[in-house]
């Protein structure tokens, strides 16, 4: 059964829309407020809107060579006043919030347009902003009149249900996708061409604002986890389905444009969704803490060991409580490890178990080694695959 016909079903038995159950991996046909109205509280993990820009577009605009440029100009993306726009915002931001669960997120997409409207208001409304990022695109359409600079950026607005929010973050996947450095706030990735482009029969574009699966990807990976709800009240042609269903997410879908709602629905039936295994976050293992004084009762080092830098150039001896005591031109300095190297070397902090290393049998170690020792001995290896 369709969500439309359990629509149908459950009104004619006299049972309010509040009470249908969540709707997995289709597509909702009709106005995003009314629907989102008749969904359950608390539901989905994580919303991703690429809302009407409201791009208050005037006249034809044309290149040089007099041929027309297939902008935004549908009836879906125009408003009345900005007043107009903000309160369809407020209206759907508000439906949000209630289907979001505690714990949950929202990514909005935007253009200066429309941005900083919705930006204020996920802030008054009490989502709490957690980044804003920048889609620089690779294959931007020109200023065609030469009156302002090329408009190369989209943004987007990664925000948490509230302050209290438990968001989740795959940092690791993040990092691993960036070649293992920090994934940036600034992203950048082509417009959506070529085969990936949904065409109509006539070859025109089939929406004009089709986002790129690769931004979706990036999305999706670094904030829900396999099996999470997604939704996306303003479906278009489906990115957010096809991306989600491909990362073994589901997917909820809203659009009012009949068109658009065939596209999407042959587009995600040709996905195929990855194998869990090849999906799945990699965690990086819990590690038991291990305090320095530890190696000492274990006997890995002696009270009165000498501990020096990599360079040699700072050194301290190891006392039987664990702490490490130090001399230099600033004074004396007593306490962890981290603490010490940190004072030697007048930073704000340290991290001891690599700065910190000994000597034996002619060979320098980081005394790191010793905490992985004392960590083999309380849990085993992970096994390694054949
Ligand atoms: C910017 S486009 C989204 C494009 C989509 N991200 C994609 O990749 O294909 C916004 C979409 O929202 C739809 N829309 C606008 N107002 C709506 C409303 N009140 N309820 C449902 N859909 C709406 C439009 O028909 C349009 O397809």
């Amino acid at each position: 059964m369709n969500h439309d016909s359990l629509m149908k079903t459950l009104e004619k038995n006299g049972l309010k829309p509040s009470k249908i159950a969540l709707p997995r991996n289709e597509i909702l046909a009709g106005d995003c407020i009314e629907i989102m109205k008749s969904l359950p509280a608390r539901s989905v993990d994580l919303i991703f809107a690429d809302p009407p820009y409201n791009l208050q577009l005037g006249g034809d605009l044309t290149r040089p060579d007099q041929s027309k440029v297939a902008g935004v100009d549908d009836a879906w993306d125009k408003f009345s006043s900005f007043a107009s726009y903000d309160k369809f915002t407020k209206a759907w931001f508000l439906e949000a919030r209630r289907l979001l669960k505690d714990d949950g997120a929202i990514w909005v997409i935007g253009s200066y347009h429309n941005v900083f409207r919705m930006g204020s208001q996920l802030q008054d409304l009490g989502f709490w902003i957690l980044n804003d990022i920048v889609w620089r695109k690779t294959n931007p359409m020109p200023n065609f009149r030469g009156r302002r600079f090329t408009n190369a950026h989209e943004t987007l607005i990664w925000a948490a249900k509230s302050e209290n929010s438990k968001y989740r973050f795959n940092y690791d996947a993040m990092k691993a996708l960036n070649e293992d450095l920090q994934m940036r706030s600034d992203w950048t990735i082509p417009l959506c061409t070529g085969a990936e482009r949904l065409k109509k029969g006539d070859g025109n574009k089939a929406h004009p604002t089709q986002k790129p699966e690769a931004l979706l990807h990036r999305v999706i990976l670094s904030s829900t986890n396999i099996g999470d709800v997604i939704l996306d009240p303003f479906f278009g042609t489906g990115t957010t389905g096809a991306v989600a269903k491909k990362l073994g997410r589901d997917f909820i879908g809203i659009e009012r444009e009949k068109d658009y709602i065939a596209h999407a629905k042959e587009r995600i039936a040709t996905i195929k969704t990855g194998d869990e295994a090849m999906l799945k976050p990699i965690e990086k293992r819990e590690e038991p803490r291990v305090p320095f004084g530890q190696v000492i009762e274990q006997g890995l080092l002696q009270p009165g060991a000498v501990l020096f830098d990599h360079s040699r150039r700072y050194s301290a001896r190891v006392r039987a409580d664990g702490n490490l005591v130090a001399r230099n031109h600033t004074g004396d300095h007593k306490g962890s490890i981290h603490k010490v190297g940190a004072a030697l070397q007048g930073l704000p902090s340290c991290n001891g178990w690599t700065f910190w290393h000994f000597e034996t049998k002619g060979k320098v170690w980081p005394i790191d080694v010793l905490r992985q020792e004392i960590r083999s001995q309380i849990q085993p290896a992970l096994p390694v695959p054949n």
